[in-house]
């Protein structure tokens, strides 16, 4: 049911080759999340503007259609504004293509809205063919279910594109209260409540380091960070946060990689969240990400004490033999906590754990006065360990989470003046144990999640974090 001029078989034979190239576009340049060239960045910025005339057009055809019912003039103005709305979706989704292709922009939500927009450039194609079969009165019903099924495909592509740009709740978040509870949108009863550890800690943190990307002006990964509702929303790739399982939420994910990884965040080499925030995340979600909760079990905050200056570290260049030595090796590690050598090193044995007892640990021995961060989480040591310890004078964080201590010997910490965190949740710490953190002046944050201590204990000097709570 070709067309029968020879015009109109030239044209239709380029529109569907356009329209070809257009879909073979994503196999051959594939997204790989990387920026590519300036000049198609430039050009494709232009994509948000240039979707609107296609969309408009496309609005105006089913209303040029019914009206021409009764006004030719208009039925024949209808067969111009499809064909010029099949070129503009072209133009458009090519432009759309340079824009994510350019900036490197990847993920779900860019791959749905790029079918989208191809699938669209389709059906329009389709419908200049089913028309002139709906005008000849061959098959009066495909073209205005074809129409039909466009403007849905329209409403979501377009939907998925303002998730992009706006973030996934751009719609809905001034929604009035009690559509949102009919159509299901609202998370009714789940607002966040004055001194709640959200509002406290969680929010707080996001604030400080998140929101300049993740806010009203940016909405970068299609994921705000300003509200509770944003958050628990997610981005382009779906939701962030997974209650009840950090490992599992996307946010936690993306902070604890390693700082040069391209998806690390914050991104563009923004200072890492600090170690204590990062396990506020962690047991927030650990223990629901609760709007509302007012206090996490086991995480204890002394929020009045003022948070220490950093007291540089001596200088280690004599071992940077040793510490290349082991960065390459297969053990323990030990790692510059930033660019300066005066910030320090952090202990790390994640990736030996399980083989890293009270021995290898007393061999780190001569690089104690550096040692800042001693991330110790599930290995091997036990409290014979807490005299080595004692030795390292600057350190200011210790994981010890899961490891086989019980707390005997925690007063050697004593003379760690920089001490501001311990984390010893999951490890059999008693009441008794735990009540001599009280000698340790300067810790701010303590983690006794899971453990005998858990409930009130921590001593008087640790206070749960909801202690000023109204
Ligand atoms: C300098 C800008 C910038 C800052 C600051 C920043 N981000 Fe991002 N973030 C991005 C960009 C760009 C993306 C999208 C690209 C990507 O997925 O890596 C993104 C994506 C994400 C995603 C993935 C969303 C999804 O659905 O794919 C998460 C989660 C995230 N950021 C969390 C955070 C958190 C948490 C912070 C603060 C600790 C933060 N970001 C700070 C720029 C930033």
């Amino acid at each position: 049911m070709l067309p029968d001029s020879r015009r109109t078989r030239v044209l239709w034979s380029v529109s569907l080759a356009l329209n070809i190239s257009l879909l073979l576009l994503p196999f051959i340049f594939k997204f790989d999340g990387k920026p590519h060239a300036d000049w198609q960045q430039f050009l494709g910025r232009f994509h948000p503007l240039a979707v609107h005339l296609p969309i408009g057009l496309l609005v105006l055809l089913p209303i040029l259609e019914v009206m021409g019912g009764s006004r030719h003039s208009l039925r024949e103005a209808a067969e111009f504004v499809l064909g010029l709305c099949f070129a503009c979706c072209l133009g458009a989704a090519a432009l759309g293509y340079l824009l994510a292709f350019g900036s490197g922009d990847a993920g779900a939500g860019v791959t749905r809205h790029m079918w989208g927009g191809i699938a669209l450039t389709f059906c329009v194609l389709f419908c200049v063919l089913a028309r002139r079969a709906w005008l000849a009165g061959d098959a009066p019903w495909v073209y205005p279910g074809l129409l039909a099924s466009v403007l849905v495909l329209l409403t979501w592509t377009a939907d998925q594109g303002g998730a992009l740009t706006h973030g996934s709740n751009y719609l809905t978040q001034y929604m009035p209260a009690s559509i949102k509870r009919l159509t299901g949108l609202g998370a009714a009863g789940r607002a966040p409540s004055a001194g709640s550890f959200y509002v406290r800690h969680i929010d707080t943190v996001f604030e400080t380091n998140c929101v300049a990307c993740h806010g009203e002006g940016k909405v970068k990964g299609g994921l705000r960070l300003d509200s509770y509702d944003a958050l628990m929303k997610g981005g382009k790739d779906g939701a962030v946060i997974v209650a009840g399982q950090p490992d599992k939420s996307l946010l936690v994910v993306r902070v604890t990689l390693p700082t040069d990884h391209k998806q690390f965040m914050p991104a563009e080499g923004k200072p890492p969240l600090r170690p204590e925030e990062i396990n506020w995340l962690k047991a927030w979600i650990e223990q629901g990400a609760s709007p509302t909760a007012t206090q996490l079990a086991g995480v204890f905050i002394r929020e009045e004490m003022p948070d220490l200056p950093l007291q540089p570290v001596g200088d280690y260049s004599a071992f940077m033999d040793d510490i290349h030595r082991m960065a390459e090796g297969q053990g323990a590690k030990l790692v510059s906590v930033s660019s300066k050598p005066a910030d320090g090193l952090i202990l790390n044995t994640v990736d030996v754990a399980a083989s890293f007892g009270d021995t290898q640990l007393a061999q780190f021995n001569k690089y104690a006065p550096f040692i800042v961060e001693a991330e110790l989480g599930r290995a091997a040591v036990t409290d014979a360990s807490f005299a080595t310890l004692s030795r390292f004078t600057h350190l200011r964080s210790l994981h010890l989470e899961g490891t086989a201590v019980t707390g005997d010997g925690l007063e050697k910490l004593a003379s760690l003046s920089q001490l501001s965190y311990i984390n010893l949740s999951s490890t059999r710490v008693t009441k008794a144990a735990a009540a001599q953190l009280d000698s340790l002046k300067s810790l701010r944050h303590v983690y006794l999640y899971n453990t005998p201590a858990q409930p009130e204990s921590a001593g008087n000097l640790v206070q749960p974090v909801a202690r000023n709570t109204p």
